[in-house]
């Protein structure tokens, strides 16, 4: 397990207390973060590319310093990496972008009943407008994919055709915490449909996988800054370059533009083309150093530690409560990041998490942005605890004593 990194982060200096278990919504900040935000706002605030003075220069300087220790980060290069706002911009800037370009009446766009909305709504509005037909891959009961992957065969041929346009996807779900077997999926898609675009949902493993964008071989791979240690306000699009030097852009303004005249605009290459206006200029030059902090610490530490937390967390639900707590999601923990949804009872999930707040525990209750799933469960809501680097087994702890309390509280 990792040694208590709490003291990096300033919160628990304010709020000792504090049981944090909402990392999956909103991780929470080291100092090293909070001390590279202020450096730009009292140093060198301005606007970045525009200023031929010294601290423009030093901030469009840092910003840049940003896009590469991203493009480092996931094996990528400095120009496939795009700034949006969050992994919801993302994947919209595709959809926009590429998916109004490719997308014909009678082509396929496929997804999955696990996706949080923002890798769900922009598809099935695109089918919508376009009158493509929107396949939906189900999901077991153990919260695996619907596919079939013994003997390695994956039968995606059941859902993939030479029609598919569009395969979009989350490596990680942000309820069952299936991390999905991306590669072979990914490989088998493009077997079967070499043109097919694969746009992969990364908002909960960048957080605590190694990603590759080369060795994964998809198209778009989409993440936030929040959910990394990062600040709010800044999401990556890796796009592979040909499809990005191709695309149109989706936002149209001041600063994607190499020329404007009366009759016409010519745009900046990529990224530059798809960053319209002033960015979130302190957060993304803050964002290295939640990366540089990931690195350090090591992805693979963060994930052995995840994996500790929760083996320990399902097993002392399962011996405190039974059968009264229902928990979704593989039980393989190889196959499933720290995150753990869960009903008890007949409680409601809000009265849970709200009575736990009592306690200082922070977790979430609801759909968690994905009704389908929830629907596909059977649930309206459920209550979901997720770990990151910060937590450890006292706060695990910590979370089985307050569920005993709303027990009490609620019977
Ligand atoms: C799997 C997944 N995808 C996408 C998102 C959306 O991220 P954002 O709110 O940063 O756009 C989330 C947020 O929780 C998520 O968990």
């Amino acid at each position: 397990m990792l040694n208590n990194l709490k003291n990096d982060f300033p919160i628990f200096k304010n709020y000792p207390d504090l049981v944090y278990l909402d990392s999956t919504a909103m991780s929470l900040k080291p100092k090293v973060v909070l001390e590279k935000l202020v450096e730009y706002y009292s140093r060198y605030s301005a606007n970045i590319y525009r200023g031929v003075y010294k601290i423009s220069e030093k901030a469009t300087e840092e910003y840049e310093k940003t896009r590469q220790v991203v493009a480092d980060f996931i094996n990528a290069e400095k120009n496939e990496v795009v700034f949006t706002r969050n992994t919801t911009e993302s994947i919209n800037l595709v959809a926009y972008s590429l998916g109004r370009k490719i997308i014909d009446e009678g082509d396929e766009i496929v997804t999955t009943v696990m996706e949080h909305h923002s890798n769900f709504v922009p598809w099935q509005i695109l089918a919508l407008e376009t009158g493509a037909i929107f396949k939906i891959i189900d999901i077991k009961d153990d919260g695996s994919l619907n596919l079939n992957f013994q003997s390695g065969n994956l039968d995606l041929d059941e859902v993939i055709t030479k029609k598919t346009k569009i395969l979009a996807l989350t490596y990680t779900s942000n309820v069952l915490g299936t991390i999905n077997p991306l590669k072979e999926i990914i490989e088998k898609a493009k077997k079967i449909n070499p043109k097919i675009i694969i746009v992969v949902d990364a908002a909960q493993s960048a957080p605590h996988l190694k990603i590759d964008v080369k060795d994964l071989r998809g198209d778009f791979v989409a993440f936030s800054s929040h959910k990394m240690l990062g600040p709010t306000g800044v999401g990556v699009l890796w796009g592979r370059k040909e499809l990005l030097e191709e695309m149109y852009p989706f936002l149209y303004g001041g600063e994607m533009i190499s020329e404007v005249y009366l009759e016409k605009t010519i745009f900046k290459n990529p990224p530059h083309k798809f960053e319209a206006g002033t960015p979130s200029i302190g957060e993304v030059i803050a964002f290295k150093e939640a990366i540089k902090y990931l690195k350090s610490t090591g992805i693979d530490k963060i994930r052995q530690h995840e994996k500790e937390l929760t083996l320990y967390c399902l097993k002392i639900l399962k011996d405190e409560f039974g059968e009264k707590i229902k928990i979704f999601g593989p039980k393989n923990i190889e196959a499933r990041a720290g995150i753990i949804a869960f009903t008890f009872d007949n409680f409601h999930p809000h009265d849970i998490a709200s009575i736990l707040d009592d306690q200082s525990i922070a977790v979430r209750a609801g759909h968690h942005c994905a009704m389908p799933l929830h629907n596909r469960l059977k649930v309206n809501a459920t209550v979901r605890a997720s770990f990151y680097i910060y937590n450890n087994e006292s706060d695990v702890e910590k979370l089985v004593l307050g569920l005993k309390k709303v027990e009490k509280t609620l019977t």
